[in-house]
């Protein structure tokens, strides 16, 4: 078996030699043209005049081009057609390109965009979500609203309450390749495009438009991305189209790359919001009703932000039962950068604000938060069984934890109305606001191996004496679970094909609509490849992603990736296996399904032979060793609109707890410690899901503590390098960083019966945030929640010891 095993990446040894190619490293044919764009500088104007002289006169610079050079100005959005590629009349934010300058070389591309002149009439500028509010400065007619039973008479009902606010930053995804691509002209209007994008169908499509070709003369490679992170779904149109439209008007090979500041000013990043939420509950902290109120900050253009909103909605219960529930969901339009897909798409955004109920009701009870969410957790059929495979120990950890004792299936909490739908092996199960049954629940069993393995019970002890003990630094603790919804809400996405080619001499070429970024997609998909043949990875050659060989992909995203390709690739491949064996078996006489692949051999009717004779001898015998697989995910049904259904084939789950230290002199913080048990399903790669899981958490971490964007009021982008902006970096992470996978294979019929690892440990970095609010609410005297506001930055955590000090 190749799937399971602990394979490295499969481009490692290129990464860290520097042998990797990405998009900028490739060779043009011919002498290239390089391209920049000059941007906007003020957030909302009308544009009176652009003198572009300057530009014109720079050294190296072949030509400048302004919407007034286009018929049609090519339309650079995934969504409505709200992107013109260069300004049209109106400029909408601070970064947007309104011109652009063909070059020589980069650097002459790049100075010359600084001297172009645009004359404005300014016009009011929204930029943040109260103003859009105010102005009813939206995407959609109104805001909107799921609901479930009578969230506010519940909480009227309640015998608690509580309410609250909390505004979450956005996220710059700094993926460490900035945006880049390449357009190669053939002849007759072809158009080969190389670049760095999560989506190489919609490329493909947004050029033939913008060349007004069909899609068959236009070829989209990608072989692979420096970091994707949802911000090479729909962001790398504009230089795509950039490129395309050059070489079409030069006749030479176009190049276009973002140096770090344009890639920040220009593009959009994860959406930040202000979550307003009512809660109602009772003395153990059980949900009664909730009420949320979501005002997305969707930027200048509609781009992603529909689904993106959406996501947060389908989030807004993360692992809890939700009895009575309103959630009010506003996309808002404002004069900023267009906020876009961003690891979680929506997903964290709406986990994040019922973490916050759960910590908000815990500090109202004075009570020990992981007992209110524990309070709270979805029902569980089974899943009490500890996990059977991989308990694989991280990096950092000396060893994985221990199994625990199977503990009793756990009553459910709220007798539902009408059970029998949501029986399951004498359980009753929950189901969530959107009508979805919750039937692979493992949280409880997964919360108590990890409080057993992290040793959750005597550190609480300990961080509370600690705390009463020191009067400068102070710990905080905390664990909080992730439950994912895995498959994009757009149903029709969840499709993707593959094709194979078996060569005479046994090699294996795979091919299929994927697209790398370092999270091991590729190598995950050779395993499975390897696997139907019986072969080893060495022997299948993983190829650039490319619309030539497998159309109409959906995006990498939505963690969907191995999901998907890897099913459409295992189709491929058992098409050309039952062919290999049709062919052997009637040249051996013997029957099809006696013909074995395994250990790089091929046996049938008593002989045996290589993979490689076997190649061989279906070619000869004139057999077909070329195939392709397709796959479409079963059992969706979802209705967007009524808010209804089941949009996602299955959950991915997983709990942290991560102990944190504050400095209450200064604010300033950092991760003491970090156990995390993550579902992975049945790991098709133990080391790469790790590494998902642990890159997750960091990154999630970073999004609520250090990585702050701050724009003035003039609409600009104030943090726009790696100088004012702060991602973690190696010496973040945890000191300690226990991770381990929970290793039971998914209840559903996916591809090795794995789970999606992508996204779902992003959430995790949550129990940081929670724990900076432990540390916090130990400065007062237990009085004033700490309403601490993300990111939790050394300045937010001192304004929130100051509060619950009553120095305010
Ligand atoms: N891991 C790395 N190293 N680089 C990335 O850009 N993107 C994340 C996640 N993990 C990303 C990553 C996002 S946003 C998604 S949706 C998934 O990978 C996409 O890949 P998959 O579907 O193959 O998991
Ligand atoms: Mo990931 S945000 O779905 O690219």
């Amino acid at each position: 078996m190749t799937i399971g095993k602990p394979l490295p990446h499969d481009a490692a040894p290129l990464h860290v030699t520097g042998a990797a190619r990405y998009t900028d490293d490739l060779p043009a044919p011919g002498h290239a043209v390089h391209l920049a764009f000059g941007l906007s500088t003020v957030a909302h104007a009308r544009i009176t005049g652009i003198d572009l002289s300057a530009v014109r006169a720079a050294p190296g610079v072949l030509a400048v081009l302004t919407a007034a050079d286009f018929d049609e100005v090519p339309d650079c959005s995934p969504s409505i057609g709200d992107e013109p590629l260069l300004a049209t009349g109106t400029v909408h934010y601070v970064g947007q390109p309104v011109f652009l300058v063909i070059a020589e070389s980069h650097l002459a591309a790049r100075r010359a965009a600084r001297l172009g002149r645009i004359d404005h009439q300014e016009l009011p500028a929204t930029l943040t979500v109260e103003q859009a509010m105010a102005a009813g400065s939206r995407f959609e007619g109104g805001p909107v609203i799921w609901s479930r039973g009578d969230a506010a008479g519940a909480i009227a009902a309640a015998p608690h309450r509580i309410e609250g606010e909390i505004e979450v930053g956005g996220q710059e995804h700094f993926y460490l390749e900035g945006q880049v691509a390449m357009a190669v002209p053939g002849e007759g209007g072809d158009m080969h495009v190389l670049c760095s994008t999560q989506h190489p169908t919609e490329i493909q499509h947004k050029v033939a438009h913008a060349l007004h070709r069909p899609m068959s003369m236009v070829r989209v490679e990608v072989r692979r991305m420096g970091g994707g992170f949802g911000g090479k779904e729909s962001q790398g149109n504009a230089l795509a189209i950039a490129c395309a439209v050059a070489a079409d008007r030069t006749g030479r090979p176009a190049r276009m790359r973002y140096d770090r500041d344009d890639d920040m000013m220009i593009t959009g990043k994860r959406h930040d919001l202000k979550i307003r939420y009512r809660a109602g509950f009772d003395d153990r902290g059980r949900i009664a009703g909730v009420e949320f109120d979501h005002l997305f900050r969707c930027g200048w253009s509609m781009d992603l932000s529909l689904p993106v909103a959406d996501r947060a909605m389908l989030h807004a219960d993360n692992a809890y039962h939700l009895p009575a529930v309103r959630i009010e969901s506003h996309r808002l339009r404002t004069n900023t950068q267009s906020a876009t897909a961003f690891r979680g798409f929506g997903g964290p955004q709406g986990v994040i604000g019922i973490e916050r109920v759960m910590d908000h009701i815990a500090h109202a009870l004075k009570a020990d938060p992981l007992a209110v969410r524990r309070a709270n957790y979805y029902a569980e059929a089974e899943g009490h069984a500890p996990g059977t495979g991989h308990r694989f120990a991280g990096p950092h950890s000396p060893g994985g934890p221990s199994a625990p004792p199977v503990p009793p299936p756990v009553p459910p909490l709220a007798p539902p109305e009408d059970i029998s739908a949501r029986m399951k092996g004498g359980i009753v199960l929950d189901s969530t606001h959107y009508g979805m049954t919750v039937e692979d629940c493992v949280l409880r069993a997964m919360t108590d191996r990890l409080t057993e393995s992290a040793d959750y019970a005597a550190r609480r002890a300990a961080v509370d004496a600690w705390n009463a003990a020191n009067p400068i630094l102070k710990k905080g603790l905390a664990l909080t679970p992730v439950k994912f919804g895995i498959s994009f809400t757009l149903t029709h996405l969840n499709q993707a094909g593959a094709l194979v080619h078996v060569y005479q001499d046994g090699s294996i070429h795979l091919n299929h609509g994927g697209t790398e970024m370092g999270q091991g997609l590729f190598q995950k998909v050779a395993q499975v490849a390897a696997d139907v043949f019986g072969v080893t990875t060495d022997q299948v050659r993983i190829t650039a992603t490319d619309t030539q060989k497998v159309p109409n992909t959906s995006a990498t995203a939505a963690s969907s990736g191995s999901d998907l390709n890897g099913m459409a690739t295992r189709a491929a491949c058992l098409t050309l296996r039952d062919r290999i064996a049709d062919h052997l078996a009637e040249r051996h006489q013997a029957r099809a399904e006696d013909v074995r692949f395994a250990d790089g051999r091929v046996m049938v009717g008593g002989a045996a032979m290589s993979f490689a004779e076997a190649a061989a001898s279906a070619y000869q015998a004139r057999v077909s060793l070329s195939a392709t697989g397709f796959y479409a995910t079963p059992k969706l049904e979802w209705d967007r609109k009524a808010g209804r259904g089941r949009p996602f084939l299955y959950f991915a789950y997983g709990v942290a707890a991560t102990e944190v230290v504050i400095d209450t002199l200064t604010g300033e913080n950092r991760i003491l410690r970090a156990d995390i048990l993550h579902d992975t399903g049945a790991s098709l790669n133990p080391a790469l899901d790790l590494g998902q899981v642990e890159g997750a958490y960091v990154q999630g971490a970073g999004w609520l503590t250090t990585e702050e964007l701050v724009w003035d009021g003039k609409g600009r982008l104030a943090t726009h390098a790696p100088s004012t902006y702060k991602i973690p970096t190696a010496s973040d992470a945890p000191p300690v960083f226990n991770v381990a996978l929970w290793g039971r294979p998914n209840r559903e019929d996916t591809i090795g019966r794995s789970k999606a690892v992508g996204e779902p440990p992003f959430m995790l970095g949550i129990s940081a945030f929670m724990a900076l609010s432990d540390a916090v609410a130990a400065c007062g005297d237990g009085t004033v929640y700490p309403d601490l506001q993300a990111p939790a930055t050394a300045e937010r955590v001192l304004a929130a010891i100051n509060r619950v000090r009553g120095h305010v």
